[in-house]
């Protein structure tokens, strides 16, 4: 089929292209990754002489005093206006509620800036000019994250809050030749964060946000075709804090050179939409945005749908007339019995688009995609492809423990497949855009995603967040993220914020005075009931809808959401009526009168649970259900800082895993639930503070051990038989230990010590596993049966452990690629002479990796552990440790791992190819 195809517009736009470079076909896209060489620290211009950072100092000094007492008197106006905000009803509230906040007088925290430097953007950098000689700074391949690499620390100016680990600024540089095309691209993934990138000493752009991805046309930078180049990146990570989590620093995503003619489709330049679907044929809508850095032509531009083997399955040519400048030209095609993407048979096509000038192909660019419908009934929920189903998903923030932020395809891949694994078929990307290969796999793997944009707009949660950039950059950094992101198939709703400031008015801009702990108690107990509230046109409701707005003029398909506490009538965000669905942050009490407040409105549990926990702790008696922090901040709730494993710890604002789950279970109009959190992850250690620096809130641990809970998910969200039986069975004589099972396809399960029946159990509707309090410990072997009328469905035992005797090592992977990306992560245990794994032993490790691989990281799960996540040495954690091996780039051959201990000498082998 071909048809002449009218360009819908051609928007004025000066290309920066070589004139008269030859051109030469289709597209290249180069791994941009290898060869670079990175420093910490500014280029020497940008840096004070000590007379000058003296006189910085004395002045910062002095600002300090006077901002200090002004925070402070802020607060006092804020304490009154939140007492009067709360009106009666809520302070008689505030009263009854043992976890309310104490309206005190808080010391304000200085904020730091680790690094002070003079640096403007525009100013040419000595490390930025290619003739610098980079021979001492260190070779390295991307993504790096150098705050991962730096040692924890109680002083570190972003606090436990972020990681208590390093900011700072530092530089990378790399030599290239020039490719031969009429323009060069680069894309970055991300840098964090205030990246400023130059090319042969010329700043080509700046990026405040470290979550946005970016693409600079660097053609009028460079050299002629195949001289050598320098490109230079300064990444500016040093206010802190500027970050509720662990951020990590650098170029952390990846990097591609990308060289095409000058008739191309634009980067993120292509739109692919399936607005009407049958089980005999999809019709696939295809915008697609071509620049043209040369003068007016004519084109022809023909697109391939190519099905999941490979096949050619349709296909459309169209005549165009390309003008100088961006172009953006429609057309439809028929895809014949479309195969569905679904969470179960993840279907996807590619869209191979071919643009040709004078017969010649000139450029290609593949999209991939899936045919899927989405519908939400406000009052039953979700529906894929015309079946019903929940969203059964977790928060995830984008830190891959002990690899830092650094993302490595293997680390995502084995992260969501383990959640996968438990039943979770959605994820969060809480609270900003995440790496492209996350929505990768989610689309590979049949996961549906709600993709988040901000954790804050003008008001700011930290002293140095994305707030201060917001009014500057939140247009381009929301559209670009939504253009970038909406082919995907796994996306079925955008998120603009997360528990913004401007929900309520009554939360003032400076919530950098509180705690993280108490900035949470004050947004999920401000009353959101409370008719006397703002009016409807107020900033915020207004703020709101542009935001929304922003998001339907690039994606019209999708819903757009937030995540909010207050589930009540006077949040800004909902009272705007700019949103597709409510997302609730937690209180799942307030449900029910949601039908009330919001009728025929969407409803989710856009954040629930948030209880904590330590992977093989377990504090007893497990029936005494805590909330952590309590009343008085500064409380440890354990000296040992951590918190008990079974499910009965959670934070004031929060709900025990059943508690959050059993709400939603039972209300269809709450169309799913988003857990905080999946996987542990760096900073926000709450309930405590140093040592701890990364949470207790995930599923599974920092180190990817799944805790207990996971099976109470596996068991209810999934149809294989489960049954979990914990704790371990290493106790001491005379010890009373509360035991639990997770189970599902059985009528009952019946707990054996050493033979013995203690009784049969069974779970209810409202609690979701079989408990045995008490038991006198004895050595030997605890069993658990499982039984479907009457008969033996499943078994699971935990045996006493004997003496230690060595270390064993279990790889996930015997082979791995050579190609200085893929990993093979090796569980840790200690074990007795019949194998068993010891699963309270502290023993110290010594981790080495020779051959062709190297050691990338070591965990073993413990938040409060303040030994690096890249050293060589890790002690076990409840049983367990972990060490990650990395592949080396076209090093074949193999790697081995030597772990090194009290119990001698463990190796193991993996194959790199
Ligand atoms: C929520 C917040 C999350 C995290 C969580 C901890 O209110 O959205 O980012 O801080 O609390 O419970």
């Amino acid at each position: 089929m071909k048809r002449t195809l009218i360009i819908l517009s051609a928007l004025a736009f000066l290309c920066a292209c070589t004139a008269g470079q030859k051109q030469t076909g289709v597209r290249v896209v180069e791994d941009f990754n290898f060869d670079w060489k990175f420093t910490l620290g500014d280029s020497p211009e940008f840096e004070y002489t000590p007379a000058e950072l003296a006189a910085y100092e004395a002045e910062q000094d002095a600002a300090w005093a006077v901002q200090r007492q002004a925070l402070i008197d802020q607060q006092k106006k804020q304490m009154e206006q939140r007492r009067r905000a709360m009106g009666t009803a809520g302070r008689r509230a505030q009263a009854n509620n043992p976890f309310a906040m104490q309206m005190t007088i808080r010391e304000p925290e200085r904020p730091r800036n680790a690094n002070p430097s003079h640096f403007t953007e525009s100013a040419t950098a000595q490390w930025a000019a290619p003739e610098f000689n980079d021979a001492s700074w260190r070779p390295l391949h991307l993504p790096h994250d150098w705050a991962i690499e730096g040692v924890f620390s109680q002083d570190a100016p972003s606090g436990t809050g972020s990681g208590a680990l390093p900011g700072g600024i530092g530089w990378y540089r790399k030599h290239f030749k020039t490719p031969s095309a009429d323009c060069v691209f680069v894309e970055f993934d991300g840098v964090f964060m205030n990246s400023t990138v130059y090319v042969n000493g010329k700043p080509v752009g700046t990026r405040p946000y470290g979550y946005s991805s970016f693409s600079y046309n660097i053609t009028d930078y460079l050299n002629p075709a195949g001289e050598d180049n320098v490109i230079a990146v300064r990444c500016d990570n040093a206010d802190q804090p500027n970050s509720r989590w662990y951020a990590g620093c650098g170029i952390y995503r990846n990097v591609r050179l990308v060289s095409v003619a000058n008739q191309h489709v634009a980067y993120s330049g292509t739109f692919v939409t399936t607005p009407e679907i049958t089980a005999e044929a999809g019709k696939v809508n295809i915008e697609t945005t071509i620049e043209n850095c040369a003068d007016k032509v004519s084109a022809v531009v023909t697109h391939t749908v190519i099905d999941n083997k490979g096949k050619k399955v349709a296909s459309v040519s169209d005549d165009v007339v390309l003008n100088a400048g961006k172009n953006v030209a429609n057309t439809s095609l028929s895809v014949k019995s479309p195969a569905l993407w679904s969470i179960e048979s993840p279907n996807l096509y590619t869209v191979k688009t071919e643009i040709s000038v004078n017969g010649t192909t000139v450029d290609d660019y593949n999209t991939v995609f899936g045919f899927r419908t989405i519908e939400w009934d406000p009052m039953k929920g979700v529906y894929l492809n015309g079946k019903s189903i929940k969203m059964l998903g977790v928060c995830l923030h984008h830190d891959m423990g002990c690899i830092g932020s650094a993302v490595h395809y293997r680390a995502l891949e084995r992260e969501i497949g383990t959640l996968k694994e438990m039943g979770c078929n959605a994820i969060r990307t809480s609270h900003n855009p995440p790496t492209p290969e996350l929505l990768e796999i989610c689309d590979k793997m049949g996961l549906l995603v709600m993709d988040e944009a901000f954790d804050m707009w003008r008001k700011r949660k930290t002293t140095f967040d994305y707030s201060r950039f917001f009014d500057e950059w939140h247009v381009a950094d929301l559209q670009d993220f939504v253009r970038r992101d909406r082919n995907h198939p796994s996306i079925i709703m955008w998120s603009i914020a997360n528990e913004i400031g401007e929900q309520g008015d009554s939360v003032d801009d400076n919530l950098q005075n509180l705690s993280l702990a108490e900035a949470n108690l004050l947004l999920n107990f401000v009353d959101h009931t409370n008719p006397d509230g703002p009016f409807e046109n107020n900033p915020n409701v207004l703020l709101t809808r542009h935001m929304a707005q922003l998001v339907k003029d690039v994606d019209p398909t999708r819903f757009v959401s937030a995540g909010c506490n207050g589930v009540g009538p006077t949040n800004n965000l909902f009272r705007s009526g700019a949103l597709d669905a409510y997302g609730f942050n937690y209180h799942p009490q307030g449900y029910d009168q949601c039908l009330e407040y919001f009728p025929g409105k969407r409803m989710f549990g856009s954040e629930t649970a948030s209880a904590i926990s330590s992977r093989g702790e377990y504090m007893m008696p497990s029936s005494s259900k805590e909330k952590h922090p309590s009343r008085v901040f500064g409380e440890d709730p354990n000296p040992t800082h951590q918190c008990s494993g079974y499910d009965s710890w959670s934070v004031p604002w929060g709900n025990l895993h059943e508690e959050a789950w059993i709400p939603i279970r039972d209300r269809d109009f709450i169309a799913g639930t988003f857990i905080w959190t999946g996987f542990d992850y760096l900073g926000e250690p709450t309930p405590y503070g140093w040592p701890s620096r990364s949470s207790y809130f995930g599923i599974v641990d920092l180190a990817g051990f799944p805790k207990d809970v996971y099976w109470m998910y596996q068991s209810e969200w999934t149809d294989k038989t489960v049954l979990h039986l914990f704790p371990h069975w290493n106790w001491n004589e005379g010890d009373k230990v509360d035991v639990w099972a997770y189970y599902n396809n059985a009528d009952e399960v019946e707990l054996f010590l050493n033979g013995k029946s203690l009784g049969k159990k069974s779970k209810t509707s409202d609690v979701l596993h079989a408990e045995w309090l008490e038991v006198p410990y004895e050595p030997g072997k605890i069993e658990v049966v499982s039984y479907k009328d009457g008969r033996v469905v499943a078994k699971d035992s935990r045996q006493t452990a004997g003496e230690p005797v060595s270390v064993r090592l279990t790889p996930d992977r015997k082979t791995i690629s050579a190609d200085g990306y893929d990993l093979c992560y090796v569980t840790v245990e200690l074990v007795d002479k019949n194998g068993n794994a010891i699963p309270d032993n502290g023993t110290m490790l010594h981790f080495e990796v020779s051959g062709n691989g190297e050691l990338f990281g070591v965990d073993n799960g413990n938040a409060a552990d303040s030994l690096s996540l890249k050293g060589n040495d890790k002690a076990f954690f409840n049983g367990k440790a972990l060490a990650v091996i990395r592949s080396i780039k076209d090093n074949p051959g193999s790697a081995k791992l030597t772990v090194t201990s009290d119990f001698g000498k463990s190796e193991l082998v993996v194959k790199c190819k």
